[in-house]
């Protein structure tokens, strides 16, 4: 099956609205429609609906949240919830990316409860799964890799696990500089594929992209894209600089 490559950048706590303005106004001037790749923008949610407005020509590209919280509404001081990033445009969801996990503590347990809120709200969940140094040392890291894909599909019957996106992050390459080799990349690819293929089948499961992110740079980014079972990226530090952004999605 084609899988068409998808490739997010992933803002973090960078680029307020004003500077999202400057950023789309040069980066759209060198990125004519693409119909061969799906691009996917991540700002803070405060930047999100100025992405989205920036973006009212360009439908074919898509926005999405970072996070949402694991309830759908309530007493949740700071929080932001899918049906407000589906009222506001948002199509995807960052789910579990390795900051979430390691430096705000999200769990498995989170996880779960967040996908199944997203695929209910009818958005696309990107999941993120990817082992700490420490367990890449240890030989754990498809162990990893699996319980995590394993909380974060709990609760999705085979249609839905169908239409997610996955990526897999090495925490130990997420801006360190420091990247998986495309083969790397491969070999994990290649186990998150086998555990799809184990829940809904070869035919499905062979129509989900899988992303590779840490550490992507313009340097880099057309050797792992070529990597085989390597659906797609997803950047960080790369993608804040428009020009830089632009050769990426272009390789
Ligand atoms: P990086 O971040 O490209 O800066 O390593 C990737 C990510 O966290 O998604």
């Amino acid at each position: 099956m084609h899988r068409k490559p998808v490739i997010a950048a992933n803002w973090k706590l960078n680029l307020s609205p004003t500077d999202a303005k400057a950023f789309l106004q040069r980066f759209l001037a060198q990125v004519p429609k693409l119909n061969e790749r799906t691009l996917v923008f991540f700002p803070s949610a405060i930047t999100l609906t100025t992405v989205i407005d920036g973006l009212r020509e360009r439908p074919e590209i898509w926005v999405g949240v970072q996070n949402v919280h694991s309830e759908a509404q309530g007493a949740f001081t700071g929080e932001n919830s899918v049906l407000m990033a589906r009222d506001v445009g948002a199509r995807v969801v960052l789910v579990g990316h390795s900051e979430r996990r390691h430096v705000f503590g999200e769990t498995d347990e989170m996880t779960t409860r967040k996908m199944s809120l997203i695929v209910q709200g009818r958005l696309t969940p990107l999941l993120c799964v990817g082992e700490t140094l420490e367990e890449r040392e240890a030989g754990r890291t498809a162990e990893v890799v699996e319980r995590q894909l394993t909380a974060g599909l709990a609760e999705l019957d085979a249609g839905q696990i169908a239409q997610i996106l996955l990526a897999y992050e090495p925490v130990w390459a997420i801006g360190t500089g420091r990247t998986a080799t495309p083969a790397d990349a491969s070999e994990i690819h290649g186990v998150l594929r086998q555990a799809l293929v184990s829940r809904i089948g070869e035919k499905a499961a062979a129509g989900v992209p899988i992303l590779y992110g840490g550490s992507v740079n313009r340097g880099n980014a057309s050797q792992l894209l070529a990597a085989s079972d390597v659906d797609g990226l997803l950047v960080g530090g790369a993608s804040l600089d428009p020009d830089s952004w632009a050769s990426i999605v272009r390789a």
